[in-house]
């Protein structure tokens, strides 16, 4: 009998995260709605995932050119990655080395970054440029002073951002994944559509939806079971640093659809969905695929950037189009469902449910054993407890 670890006394996120770890999936049960709806919890997944973890913030596609940027928050943050005029994209820390202000906002292609309040200015590398009127100072150098420059890998194309200088490196973590995913060659794709949306769930709802098959029949009856049913779902092996699932295809792709020549018949006609939690979810198709970016706002509300990346240059307006909107009506069939789902995990009537087979919800206790190693160790002082619901 798998444990109600609803009702485990004195019961605490960590524990009962350690309660989970390695139970076999036939055993597994959702997590208690505090989880989702507490807003300490958050901050304690802020500090112990969001600033210490790799996270996914976008396309290199997005700053193609020297002098290309886009800014944004992450839990907090202020980011700005920027295409320097050296030719190397960094990330950085997009707050004023004078007295703190945010500099950049929004996106687009620049010479250099003035700060709004006093007009230090900053080049596209993050050192400082000029400072009105700063030259009486006896113990501030112009010349040693930069933006602080953040961890960035690039992997398939993604940009990965890290807020802890000792972070270890990405790249070397992910090579069980690229094994499985290689062939389809997600760097030689092309981002073609982007969204930005606020989601009213918690972001590991969402990241829990995009990542389990079971739903795909009974939600997407008209959209996604079409091509792709639950029926067809198979798990996949997780490593440290992804999870995912593998979906067929009810018929073949039509045949002018180009994709990879080092894809076999089998990738050729398979989805495989991945994640890199806590902040990245694709679901790749061998011509065209889909990616979210995660950026928690609050324990009720989630960031998203989505987009589309295509391979090759032979689509037609229309397909990307016909692309875009299947995505987008799948995608809004699940922000529906899932202010529905954090609606129900606020109520006190919530009781965690039992898990489906591996194939279908596999990934979310793969998930949650993933939770369980980063958060599921010792309680600092103050730890969050269970119940704290956050309205908002
Ligand atoms: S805070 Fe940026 S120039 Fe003063
Ligand atoms: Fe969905």
């Amino acid at each position: 009998m798998a444990p109600q670890i609803n009702d485990l006394p004195d019961s605490s996120f960590r524990r009962i995260l350690r309660q989970i770890s390695d139970l076999e999936y036939e055993k597994g049960f959702a997590l208690p709605g505090a989880f989702y709806t507490d807003s300490q919890w958050l901050q304690i997944e802020r500090e112990q995932l969001f600033l210490r973890d790799w996270f996914c913030v976008g396309r290199i596609e997005e700053v193609s050119q020297p002098g290309d940027y886009f800014s944004f928050d992450q839990v907090g943050e202020p980011i700005l990655i920027v295409h320097g005029r050296d030719g190397v994209i960094r990330a950085l820390a997009n707050v004023c080395r004078h007295r703190g202000t945010v500099i950049a906002s929004g996106s687009g292609n620049s010479k250099k970054f003035l700060c709004p309040y006093h007009h230090w200015a900053y080049d596209t590398t993050g050192q400082l440029l000029n400072a009105p009127h700063m030259e009486s100072h006896q113990a501030f150098d112009m010349k040693d002073c930069r933006l602080k420059q953040l961890g960035c890998e690039f992997w398939q194309g993604f940009i990965f951002v890290n807020l802890d200088p000792r972070a270890p490196a990405l790249q070397v973590e992910l090579e069980p994944l690229e094994k499985i995913i290689g062939n389809y060659h997600l760097e030689q794709m092309t981002l073609r559509y982007q969204a930005d949306e606020v989601w009213d769930t918690n972001w590991k709802c969402l990241l829990e939806n995009f990542m389990e098959g079971y739903h795909l029949t009974p939600l997407h009856r008209d959209t996604l079971h079409k091509v792709n049913p639950s029926r067809l779902c198979n798990h996949l092996q997780p490593g440290s640093r992804h999870f995912g699932y593998s979906v067929g295809f009810t018929s073949r792709l039509p045949a002018d659809r180009i994709s990879h020549p080092d894809l076999s018949d089998e990738e050729v006609d398979t989805c495989v969905m991945f994640a890199v939690p806590p902040g990245l979810a694709v679901g790749i198709g061998s011509d065209y695929s889909s990616f979210l970016c995660l950026r928690p706002l609050s324990a009720t509300r989630v960031r998203v950037k989505m987009g589309l990346i295509f391979y090759g240059d032979h689509w037609a307006q229309k397909d990307i189009d016909n692309a875009v909107e299947l995505f987008q009506h799948t995608m809004d069939e699940d922000k529906q469902v899932l202010a529905r789902v954090q609606q129900g995990l606020a109520s006190n009537s919530y009781e965690p449910g039992p898990l489906a087979a591996r194939d279908l919800e596999g990934t979310i206790w793969d998930f949650y054993q993933y939770l369980g190693r980063n958060l599921g160790g010792d309680e600092p002082t103050g730890t969050a407890s269970i119940g704290r619901a956050e309205n908002k």
